[in-house]
């Protein structure tokens, strides 16, 4: 497939209804990352732009830059989040970089290509290696940090779920 232009941008509430669309997408996949979509959307994201900030963290909290993979035709076809540090539990599960593409945009090349643009931004962040974790069963996600550079570093069982979480580190 020949992949449209992508670029990484920050939340702006001009994406509204295209977000809402993809939150949709989520919900009927089973993936509840939003209830609902926002009755406040700028309100949501003057708070995503918020969690950058390391002012007043809560114990256990890092902050962390939230991005959209935006087409040159401005449909949105993922989200990720970049962590500024980390903390031991991040260590463990969660690493550095999180991202999810939306269900009808699968397997298209666009979890390789969100990886590597927020491997920029840590880049850009100054950070000279990231931590990224998958589910040992999660076959995409395991092939995208492997296709991004990923070393395999250890094995952890999951606190949350029980499961077993391949951890890998990618040198920037
Ligand atoms: C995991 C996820 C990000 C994959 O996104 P994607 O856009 O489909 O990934 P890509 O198209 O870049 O695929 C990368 C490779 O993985 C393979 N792949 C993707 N999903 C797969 C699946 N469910 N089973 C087997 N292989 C899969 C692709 O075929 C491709 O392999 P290839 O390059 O050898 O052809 C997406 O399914 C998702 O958002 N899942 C829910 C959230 C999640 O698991 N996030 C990652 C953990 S942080």
């Amino acid at each position: 497939m020949k992949m449209k232009n992508l670029k990484l941008v920050d939340p702006t509430p001009d994406l509204e209804a295209d977000f809402c669309e993809m939150a949709a997408e989520w919900r009927e996949a089973g993936e509840n990352k939003f209830k609902d979509c926002f009755s406040d959307f700028a309100l949501y994201v003057k708070s995503l732009a918020k969690q950058k900030e390391a002012k007043e963290l809560l114990p256990n909290r890092v902050p962390g830059s939230t991005y959209w993979l935006v087409t040159d035709d401005l449909r949105i076809v993922g989200t990720s989040r970049l962590r500024h540090w980390l903390v031991p539990h991040l260590e463990k599960e969660g690493g550095h970089i999180g991202y999810d593409i939306r269900p009808s945009e699968r397997k298209k090349g666009y979890g390789i290509a969100i990886l590597s643009l927020t491997l920029a931004k840590a880049r850009g962040l100054g950070l000279k290696e990231v931590i990224v974790t998958c589910d040992s069963d999660n076959v995409g996600s395991l092939l995208i940090t492997e296709k991004n550079g990923g070393q395999h570093i250890s094995t952890a069982v999951s606190d949350r779920t029980g499961k077993q979480v391949n951890r890998y580190k990618i040198v920037l």
